[in-house]
């Protein structure tokens, strides 16, 4: 199939719109990341984004919508503290988990009867989204296990001849996923950290939020390993290259990176450093974008300096440990 490259003005945005309501699939721009678009209403134009991605057909898809109307389309109900949430953070980087509408099928919840709705704040995505007036399933745009795409052209990297087509936006601000928390129970939980973290919830609306314990978990060491996020359990943003982590004192890290770098050379490896210093910001928005770029550049070993794991920090070290599938050196 010929992948269809889409500007951004409002004649494209209406074929890409058509071609969503037709059973196509359109990645389109986020603030998070690009997501790989299907009507949610339509069994077979979901099933399509499994196949295309490659993704495990019990991994469910967060359905993206315009307008706070479109909710009641999606879910059966809206807890209190998921009304309270969706004022104050969308539209924007969270997904909340609710109770599914029985209009959405099966194979777009992974036959779970939770869905995780967002409404993305991204013009691109507002416009795209108005523009299919259905509600859109859409996980990253990536191949199943590669790093999540920031821009058009990772998308293409992935996906070209796979999808009708990208909507060529701008590249991603946030850079990482958008936060998951589950409100279907108690007290909310978050099941993937994202940009907006469990403290800026507390601060702005003085809930107590939990941290599903598996985020805390090195799913190779301990037996048991039962992410609620059925995303979580996969191995995830893994660029060609091996990723080594280093973290403590960053003198002494760096030091550490050299003299395993300069051993690793001498063996004929090609190596990188990633280092963002305390800059957690930075790190969201560069890091799944630097390792597509390192992939290219063919380098066989990344060392990355490890972020402080707190707030948004704590987020990114999430991604930058599953890529490194948990390797890491303290010192
Ligand atoms: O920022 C984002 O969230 C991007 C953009 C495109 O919106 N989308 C995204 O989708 O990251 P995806 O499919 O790559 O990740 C969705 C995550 C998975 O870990 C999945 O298991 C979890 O959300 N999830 C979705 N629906 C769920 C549900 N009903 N219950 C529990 N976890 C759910
Ligand atoms: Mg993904």
């Amino acid at each position: 199939m010929e992948t269809l490259r889409l500007e951004t003005d409002q004649d494209s945005i209406e074929e890409a719109g058509k071609i969503i309501r037709e059973g196509g699939l359109v990645a389109f721009p986020t603030e998070t990341v690009y997501g790989l678009g299907a009507n949610a209403y339509d069994a077979r134009a979901v099933k399509s984004v499994y196949s295309a991605k490659g993704r495990p057909g019990d991994n469910p898809m967060i359905v993206h919508i315009a307008h706070f109307d479109q909710l009641e389309d999606v879910v059966s109900n809206v807890p209190d503290i998921g009304r309270q949430l969706i004022e104050v953070f969308w539209p924007g980087p969270l997904t909340i988990i609710m109770e599914k509408n029985e209009d959405i099928p099966d194979v777009t919840t992974g036959g779970l009867n939770t869905v995780g709705v967002r409404m993305p704040s991204n013009r691109t995505a507002a416009a795209f989204l108005h523009s299919c007036r259905v509600p859109v399933a859409a996980p990253s745009a990536n191949l199943s296990g590669k790093p999540s795409p920031t821009t058009w052209e990772d998308v293409l990297e992935d996906m070209d001849g796979r999808i009708n087509g990208v909507l060529m936006g701008e590249p991603c601000d946030v850079g990482i996923e958008s936060t998951v928390i589950d409100v279907t129970g108690e007290h909310p939980v978050i099941l993937r950290p994202g940009f907006i973290t469990a403290e800026m919830i507390t601060r702005s609306l003085g809930l107590e939020v939990t941290y599903d314990p598996a985020l805390f978990q090195d799913p190779g060491e301990k037996g048991e390993f039962h992410p609620k996020a059925p995303g979580m359990k996969y191995k995830h943003y893994a660029p060609k290259a091996q990723v080594q982590i280093v973290e403590g004192d960053e003198e002494k890290a760096l030091a550490m990176i050299a003299s395993l770098s300069a051993q690793a050379q001498d063996l004929g490896k090609k190596t990188a450093l990633i280092d963002y210093g305390r800059d957690s910001r930075a790190a969201a928005k560069d890091f799944f974008s630097r390792l597509r770029e390192l992939d290219r550049e063919n380098v066989d070993i990344i060392y990355v300096y490890a972020l402080p794991e707190k707030e948004l920090g704590f987020s990114v070290m999430n991604r930058m440990l599953k890529s490194a599938g948990y390797n890491v050196i303290h010192v």
